[in-house]
């Protein structure tokens, strides 16, 4: 059973998604005829609450991006259903795919160039007020100057180009833009990878001030641990298109059942060198199979320090092991 049909019965999800599958088709002859398939996302399930953090979490090109891209339709899914709000995103015209871009935003890793370098800090805010027809005018211009202050911005910036602004100040602007609308969901992709730790929790904390004020849900992609630990309540963790844990955030980091979590935990530098000592430590090798050639088992046995013969031709389904504590893994940790 999927982990969506699971969770149906209960009605406080904002996004529910099943089976949904991005496969890219890639040349591979010279003459480029497809010839084979890249699985970047490959039957994933994952449920959103109203106004909690989802934290998607993995290596690169495991997926996330992806994920992140089909739910906006940015990119066409291959398979799988998106539920927002009840509605089924993937089956939607592209007219009303179009209204519901209202409620649903992105923030991206670089502002940089998901900023209009030739526009100003004004219009890059106002614009999708305008093309939505929220405001015009001096209400426009209010909910401008509101937008820029509410970001921690200085309204006598407003008249400034995205160049003149800091990797951090970038990113206000983009979140400003991104709140705009009074979205219902916003995708985090890296918003915070691209800047200096000292300014990563300042923005962290910009985005957890707005959730609560706005009462906004977020999906968090991340590829380094501690910002997604820092804001996410859940979190998923994704392997080659796949999701392989799914839990909240105490129990990933507490009741740690897959090995692929256990390395990316241990790989996160540990300060101090007494502790480190007595951590355990999954040792994952960087055996990392073709992905477009995947293996029939287990994607992580070839990397996995416990793997048996059952992992190598048997694929383990995602299952709740304990209440909302999701793992696809035929010898879950202790
Ligand atoms: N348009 C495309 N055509 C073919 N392959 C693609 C396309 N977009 C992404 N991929 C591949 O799909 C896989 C997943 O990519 P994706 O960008 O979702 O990864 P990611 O988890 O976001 O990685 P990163 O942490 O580097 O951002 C990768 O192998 C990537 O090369
Ligand atoms: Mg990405």
């Amino acid at each position: 059973m999927s982990v969506v049909e699971v969770k149906e019965k209960t009605n406080n999800y904002l996004l529910q998604i099943e089976g949904l599958k991005k496969h890219f088709p890639v040349s591979t002859t010279i003459f480029g005829k497809t010839k084979q398939t890249l699985k970047a996302v490959d039957g994933i399930d994952l449920y959103l609450k109203k106004g909690e953090t989802l934290g998607i979490v993995g290596e690169s090109g495991c997926g996330k991006s992806t994920t992140g891209n089909t739910i906006l339709r940015l990119i066409e899914p291959t398979e799988g259903k998106i539920i927002f709000e009840g509605e089924d995103l993937v089956k939607l015209s592209k007219k009303k795919m179009q209204e519901i871009r209202k409620d649903i935003q992105m923030i991206f890793q670089d502002p940089f160039s998901s900023l209009n370098p030739r526009m100003k800090v004004f219009d890059i805010i106002a614009e999708p007020l305008r093309t939505h027809g929220v405001a015009k005018g001096k209400g426009l211009e209010d909910m401008v100057y509101e937008l820029i202050e509410t970001v921690g911005l200085d309204r006598s910036l407003a008249k400034r180009f995205p160049h003149e602004f800091s990797g951090g100040q970038r990113q206000r602007i983009g979140i400003a833009r991104a709140i705009a609308l009074k979205p219902k969901l916003i995708i985090c992709d890296e918003p915070v990878s691209a800047l200096d730790v000292s300014i990563q929790a300042q923005i962290l904390n910009l985005l957890l001030d707005l959730q609560r004020k706005f009462d906004l849900t977020f999906i968090f992609i991340g590829h380094g641990i501690p910002a997604v630990k820092y804001i996410s309540d859940r979190i998923a963790v994704m392997y080659m298109g796949e999701v392989v844990e799914m839990t909240t955030k105490e129990k990933l980091f507490s009741e740690t059942k897959h090995p692929y979590t256990k390395g990316l935990i241990s790989a996160v530098p540990i300060p101090d060198p007494k502790l480190r000592d007595k951590t355990e430590r999954v040792i994952i090798e960087n055996d990392i199979p073709d992905q477009l050639n995947l293996p029939e088992g287990c994607r992580f046995y070839s990397r996995c320090p416990f793997g048996t013969e059952r992992c190598k031709v048997e694929k383990p389904k995602l299952n709740e092991i304990s209440n909302e504590h999701y793992v696809a893994c035929h010898y879950p940790l202790n």
